[in-house]
């Protein structure tokens, strides 16, 4: 078992502050994703855990002791990296044996763990074949076999199905889950796919250039984002944003809810909009329809400012034609002049 906690932990290369006064935690048996765009410190980060970064200060504790000075082989944890780096003259189940060949196990209960897990991961029929002759997707599979074929304290995992195309993507973040599950350990999880990362974690931490900006449950996360940042990483089509003189009695967004003084912006997601063909009067026109199947996404303007929306299934509104535009009061963010979340006074 393993819980992994960072105490205001920053990092320098150069004049680069990779990490910025970083602090999360997690629980024992959780799957934990950090997910932020490229260079915010996500894969930093793991390797800090893992003891081949030393943190400049701050404190990494591992079930609540310190880790300064513990060599990354006494940490025991399992890493399948970014870059993969499988052996190239070893075969798939070559790579697959190694870690637990290196500690000197058995090998007929090598062999018992990883035919289990070979067939956990769909891989068994390609385990003779030497990583060249693999796809980015089957070489993504057998890095994580070799990950999970050792007993662990923890697993970290650094975007590690980003190879795979997206319904394979699919499939496995869903056995990675369930994977996770049976195993009982904590995973702590890289992805710069926000829906993997909804689909995947217990809790999940959004960086945004070595700062974590917020830490939660996906759906809290995606429901409060502490920022307009927040608010645009989660969600596809992406939360609409307008000043809020859009929204109102009689303004272009029908809204008759509370406003918190320090409001300068209103946001509503692309599902929260409620659309109604209209006249032509202060409501807004349609740009663009997209029919995608189980949902249709609208593109509106509304006084030279766009704004998207999505409805359920199909619809009859067409480009060209005049919407209102309602939200109900309960589904509206608001946010203050720095982009931090505006909270109703009292
Ligand atoms: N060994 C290193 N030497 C110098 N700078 C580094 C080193 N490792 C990381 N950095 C810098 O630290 C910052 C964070 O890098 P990191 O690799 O942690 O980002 P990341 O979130 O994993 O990005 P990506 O999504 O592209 O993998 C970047 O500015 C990067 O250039
Ligand atoms: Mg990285």
């Amino acid at each position: 078992m393993a819980s992994i906690s960072f105490k205001n932990v920053s990092k320098r290369f150069g004049d680069n502050l990779a990490l910025d006064n970083v602090s999360f935690e997690v629980k024992d048996n959780a799957f934990f994703c950090l997910f932020g765009p490229p260079l915010c410190g996500k894969s930093t980060i793991l390797k800090i855990i893992l003891g081949l970064i030393d943190p400049d200060e701050g404190e990494v504790l591992i079930d609540g002791r310190s880790v300064a000075g513990v060599a990354p082989a006494q940490r025991n944890i399992a890493m399948v990296f970014q870059n993969l780096a499988l052996f190239p003259h070893m075969s798939a189940e070559q790579n697959v044996r190694f870690p637990l060949a290196e500690r000197g196990v058995d090998p007929l209960e090598i062999s018992n763990r990883v035919a289990e897990v070979a067939e956990k991961l769909n891989i068994t029929h390609i385990l003779s074949k030497p990583p060249s002759q693999l796809s980015g997707g089957e070489r993504q599979r057998v890095a994580i076999a070799r990950a999970l074929v050792r007993d662990p304290n923890a697993y970290l995992m650094d975007d590690p199905i980003s190879a795979l195309d997206a319904r394979l993507r699919e499939q496995t973040r869903v056995e990675l889950r369930r994977i996770q599950q049976e195993l009982g350990k904590t995973l702590v999880y890289v992805t710069h796919d926000q829906e993997e990362a909804m689909s995947v974690a217990d809790t999940m931490a959004i960086m945004e250039d070595g700062k974590i900006r917020q830490t939660g449950t996906p759906v809290d996360l995606y429901d409060s984002p502490n920022s307009t940042y927040v608010a645009k990483m989660l969600g596809s089509p992406a939360m609409n944003i307008l000043p809020l003189d859009f929204a109102g009695k009689g303004k272009p967004i029908s809204f008759s809810g509370n406003t918190p003084k320090t409001a300068i912006s209103i946001g509503i997601r692309p599902e929260d909009l409620e659309i109604k063909l209209a006249k032509p009067s202060n409501g807004a026109s349609v740009v663009n329809v997209e029919p995608l199947g189980s949902f249709t996404t609208l593109m509106l303007d509304t006084s030279g400012k766009q704004l998207l929306a999505t409805l359920r299934g199909q619809t009859k509104i067409q480009t060209g034609d005049h919407v209102a535009i309602m939200v109900n009061p309960e589904r509206a963010h608001f946010f203050d002049k720095s982009g931090a979340a505006a909270q109703a006074a009292g």
